[in-house]
């Protein structure tokens, strides 16, 4: 797909078909997030691929999360709460870890190219028509997360995302100041 196509398709995907998704599209994918620029050529990503039986608990987890800040904010959306029971049917959920570190330069250099990474994730995964949802969401219970996955102290979780086929086509979401007259300063032109 052209790639300014690409980036405008991708949408974030919170409702999934069963149908697998073959291993190698996996590693494309994640092929493709390992391509990503980082600070000082460290490559501090790694990733977690989930499927099967340890699904169940994962989603458990991010219900749980969902429920108790709907409870704290006196909100209720139910599809929200369907989504996050079952991270919306996706037979894949991946997460994203980086290199934990108590410096703060280290800290944000892992984290910036982790992202890089993840951004790279979820575009090939548009572009092999597959679905995401980058989340930070389910963090809110990260020692949970750590015991279920094994996540040693001295990674530090980035986001977690479904991946799978989507079973529904989101509207984009408007951009703010599309045109981009205030987010940008153009000096010297
Ligand atoms: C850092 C980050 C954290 C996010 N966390 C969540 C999350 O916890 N739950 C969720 O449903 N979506 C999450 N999103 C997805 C955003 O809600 C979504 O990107 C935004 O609404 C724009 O929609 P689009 O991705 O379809 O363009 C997150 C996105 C980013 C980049």
């Amino acid at each position: 797909m052209e790639f300014f196509d690409l980036v405008k398709k991708r949408r974030s995907v919170r409702k999934y078909k069963v149908q697998p998704v073959d291993k190698e599209d996996i590693l494309k994918i994640l092929e493709a997030a390992n391509w990503a620029p980082s600070a000082m050529n460290w490559q501090p990503w790694e990733f977690i691929v989930v499927s099967g039986e340890l699904l169940k608990p994962l989603a458990n987890s991010f219900k749980a999360v969902v429920e108790k800040i709907m409870y704290e904010s006196e909100t209720f959306d139910d599809e929200f709460v369907k989504f996050a029971a079952h991270y919306g049917g996706a037979p894949v959920v991946i997460v994203v870890l980086t290199g934990a570190s108590e410096k703060s330069n280290v800290r944000k250099a892992n984290l910036e190219s982790t992202s890089a990474a993840m951004e790279n994730l979820v575009l090939a995964a548009t572009n092999l028509g597959l679905g995401t949802c980058w989340m930070t969401g389910p963090l809110h219970d990260e020692n949970n997360l750590r015991s279920i996955l094994d996540i040693s102290p001295d990674k530090e979780i980035v986001a977690v995302t479904p991946l799978g086929y989507p079973d529904e086509v989101p509207e984009p979401r408007p951009r703010l100041d599309a045109d981009l007259k205030q987010k940008v300063r153009w000096l010297g032109y």
